[in-house]
This record gives structure tokens, sequence and C-alpha cells, in this order.
């Protein structure tokens, strides 16, 4: 069974590899964003509240997001292995999903760390824009989403170094080239 996290800067490419590993590995893909934006389309309670973080760049508060992952864990029980795209974004995230895996007998195998120079990052969020609908991908949120990346995200990747559990991968280059930095980490994972 393979667990992953993949992680790093808002349009590093995190989406786009996972759609690949999940079609290789066969793993459920979870990926926090999509289920908020989810909600938010749905115009539900937790979607609203979301929002308003979400279009300001800011990261929603640790305890909402838990909850929604650890339901969300739970009904992928049985499948040969997830990945979490954009989980946990904090160390006390890091720390909940510890204890949620290990209540149900599993661990986290990896974490992909993908790192993309800092305008190549904001190339493809502008060029998205121009298409998503997302209320952060235009400049303004953009830039605030790259600071609280710095600031709040980046010390995972500490977290996950200390328990050996951590690859660097570098994201710059066509999507085929970074997924066969990626797939030779997960085939020795396996
Ligand atoms: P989330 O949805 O996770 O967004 P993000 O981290 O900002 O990352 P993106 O989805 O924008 O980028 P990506 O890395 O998936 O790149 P993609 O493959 O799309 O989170 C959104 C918000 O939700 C957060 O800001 C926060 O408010 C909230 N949230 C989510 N999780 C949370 C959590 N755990 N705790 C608290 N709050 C949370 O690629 C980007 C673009 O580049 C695409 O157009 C793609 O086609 C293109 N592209 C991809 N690879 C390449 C390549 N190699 N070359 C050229 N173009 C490429
Ligand atoms: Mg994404």
């Amino acid at each position: 069974m393979l667990n992953i996290i993949i992680c790093g800067a808002p349009g590093c490419g995190k989406g786009t590899q996972s759609d690949l590993i999940v079609e290789k590995y066969k793993l459920k893909h979870l990926s926090t964003g999509d289920l908020l934006r989810k909600e938010i389309a749905e115009k539900s309670e937790l979607g609203k509240v979301a929002e308003s973080y979400i279009s300001k760049g800011n990261l929603v508060p640790d305890e909402m997001i838990i909850n929604i992952l650890s339901k969300n864990i739970e009904e992928n029980n049985n499948s040969n292995g997830i990945i979490l795209d954009g989980f946990p974004r904090t160390v006390a995230q890091a720390e909940a999903l510890q204890s949620m895996l290990s209540n149900n007998g599993k661990e986290i195998s990896v974490l992909l760390d993908l790192s993309v120079e800092k305008d190549e990052l904001i190339d493809r969020l502008i060029k998205r824009g121009q298409t998503s609908g997302r209320s952060d991908d235009n400049m303004e949120t953009i830039k605030k989403r790259l600071e609280v990346y710095e600031i709040q995200t980046a010390p995972v990747s500490d977290f996950y170094r200390s328990l050996n559990k951590y690859a660097a991968i570098d994201g710059m280059g066509s999507i085929d080239e970074i997924f066969g930095r990626i797939s030779s980490v997960l085939d020795s994972k396996r």
C-alpha cells in the first residue's frame, strides 16, 4: 500500500501530477482544495466559510480541514492507498494526520515535495486564471498564497524529513519529465 503526500507551492503541479499517479498506481486522490471547491459550488455553510478564506489566499482553519479529511480517509479505508494533495499544510495538520492514520494501522510512505521557481509558478497560475474560474487565481491572491505557503506550509517538509519520509522533486520541465522523476521515487517504495 502506498500512502503519499504531494506538496509544494501553489501552481507547482500537485493536481496535474496526482492525476498521473492515480492512473499508474491506482490510488485514491484526496485534494482538500477540490473538496472545499465542491462545498463552495454547492453553496453549503462550510463552503461559504471556506470561500471567505480561499478568495483572500489564506488557509482555512485547521479544525475545519481536519474534520473534512478524516471523514474522507475513513470512507477510503479499503483503497489501494491514497494520495493527499494539499494536505497537510500546517504542522498541526501533519500531527493530526499521523494519529488519523495510525488509528487505522496505516502510515505515510513518502512526501513528494515539488519545487518550482517563483516566476514559473506565477506564470502557470495567471495562465490558468484565464479559464479556471477560481477566485484565487489573480495576481493579488497568488502573491498572498505564495507568502502563506512559505510561512505556514514549508515547515511541514521538515516534519517529514525528520521521519525520513521526504523526497524532493524538481518540478521544472515538462509534465512527463516530472512524472518520470516521481515514478522512480514511488517505484522504490512499492
Ligand atoms: P489548493 O487547491 O490546494 O491550491 P494550491 O495549493 O494553491 O495549488 P493549485 O491547485 O493552485 O496548484 P497545483 O499545485 O495543484 O498545480 P496544478 O497541477 O493545478 O488550495 C486552494 C486553497 O484552499 C488554499 O489557498 C486554502 O485557502 C484552501 N486549502 C486547501 N487545502 C487546505 C488545507 N490543507 N488547509 C487549509 N486550507 C486549505 O498546475 C497549475 C497550472 O500549471 C495548471 O494550469 C497546469 O495545467 C499547469 N502545469 C502543471 N504542470 C506544468 C508543467 N510541468 N509545465 C507547465 N504548466 C504546468
Ligand atoms: Mg491543485
